[in-house]
């Protein structure tokens, strides 16, 4: 491979992770990556050296070439895990063979984590928030951030270069020959900020909001943020703006309306319904579950302040293509949302009514009883779905 791959982020910072252009799911199943990712890795040149994080194991290879280009893995002193997560301890093992004069830096929770992942013999240095390592010049301080989104996640912060090196937090998932936010189509890199922000960080909004302000309150320089997905922020204060929005619930007004249907019933209703909302002067945006990305539609649960959700009845229930959808809304637990359930049924009834229980149960504040029509709604029907629509609307634009 190209030997020259490394990237400096500031003097004396070497990007030297690995970029995933095929991943398309993370997490198992759970969150779909339609433009791959990266696995960031920084290493640190001073006096002593210093690598931050590792990549997934697959990526050991790429990692290493890039380190080698640049430094004797021997002379490594200390690799910083910030994260037990996978996709960056995954190439720990092999790393701290290779690097055999290097402590592993990291908190108590992170060794435990490790160990409890590895079963590996290592040689742990434990830290905790306000330590220092002096590397020469430059100084590794270390700040816990205990569930942002793991127990053992911690940020690392280089204060003579003001860069932030904060693991997960703030990340993307992303592939790119790129390494810069500024470099790149910005908009992009802001749409899949904000699908990880949802998708991962959302039920931690109140921590995220306290995490800010403690920072703030710490007078940290920032200069640059370089998170462990993804590109690096050249110019923080974006990226930390939408966290703060993100997490304090503010949306924008408009509505999402995601569905499913057996034979089309429950779509007409959707339609109907996405015609009132934008007869206020609303945006809609209507997506049919499961054939849109479920990862998508999350994002657009953050940033849209209404979810108008249907479902035919099968079962006495709803369709089970919502299920996953709908789950995910529970575990993430959007803030200051407001939405309803509709939805086709033939005889019992149960599937709008199935939707409005799990809405409900993920703090959604439910602003109208479910809208059901029996079979297929007629004009009549379709004039309350519209109404529906724009109910919602107002309650939005409110
Ligand atoms: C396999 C199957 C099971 C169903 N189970 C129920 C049920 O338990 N209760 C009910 O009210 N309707 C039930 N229905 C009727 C549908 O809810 C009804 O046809 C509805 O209009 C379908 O709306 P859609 O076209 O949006 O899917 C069932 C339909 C199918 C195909
Ligand atoms: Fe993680
Ligand atoms: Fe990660």
């Amino acid at each position: 491979m190209n030997m020259k791959t490394e990237v400096k982020v500031v003097d004396g910072v070497y990007w030297v992770g690995a970029v995933d252009w095929n991943v398309r799911y993370f997490h198992g199943y759970t969150y779909t990556t339609p433009r791959g990712t990266t696995y960031n890795a920084y290493l640190i040149q001073d006096e002593k050296v210093a690598l931050v994080d590792t990549v997934y194991a697959a990526f050991t290879g790429e990692m290493m070439d890039r380190i080698r280009a640049l430094v004797d893995p021997e002379k490594i002193d200390y690799i910083i895990a910030n994260h037990v997560e996978t996709d960056h301890s995954g190439a720990l093992a092999a790393m701290l063979k290779a690097a055999k004069n290097a402590k592993l830096v990291c908190n108590q929770r992170c060794k435990d984590g490790l160990e409890k992942n590895y079963f590996g013999n290592w040689d742990y240095s434990i830290v905790k928030t306000g330590d220092t390592i002096k590397l020469g010049k430059k100084t590794l301080t270390f700040l816990e951030a205990p569930m942002l989104h793991w127990p053992d996640s911690m940020f690392t912060y280089i204060p003579e270069d003001e860069l932030l090196l904060p693991n997960d937090a703030f990340g993307q998932h992303l592939a790119s020959t790129e390494r810069f936010v500024e470099d790149y189509d910005e908009a992009i890199v802001m749409q899949e900020a904000a699908k990880y922000y949802a998708n991962i960080l959302m039920p931690m909004s109140p921590l995220i909001t306290k995490k800010i302000e403690e920072v703030g309150k710490m007078n940290l320089k920032i200069r640059m943020i370089a998170p462990s997905h993804g590109l690096i922020w050249r110019e923080p204060q974006k990226i930390v703006n939408a966290y703060l929005r993100w997490a304090s619930g503010e949306a924008d007004k408009a509505v999402l309306v995601a569905y499913d249907t057996m034979w089309t019933a429950t779509e007409k209703m959707a339609l109907s319904i996405v015609e009132g909302i934008r007869s206020e002067g609303v945006p809609a945006k209507l997506v049919r579950i499961p054939v849109s990305d479920r990862s998508d539609a999350i994002a657009d649960c953050l940033l849209m302040k209404g979810i108008l959700v249907g479902s035919s009845t099968i079962n006495r229930g709803m369709l089970p293509s919502l299920s996953p959808f709908l789950e995910d809304l529970k575990g993430l637990r959007p803030r200051k949302k407001v939405g309803a359930a509709f939805g086709s049924f033939g005889w019992s009834g149960g599937g709008a009514e199935s939707v409005d229980k799990i809405l409900r149960e993920a703090g959604v504040e439910i602003s109208a009883e479910p809208l059901t029509v029996k079979y297929m709604p007629n004009a009549e029907e379709l004039k309350k779905c519209f109404e529906f629509g724009r109910a919602m609307a107002q309650k939005v634009k409110a």
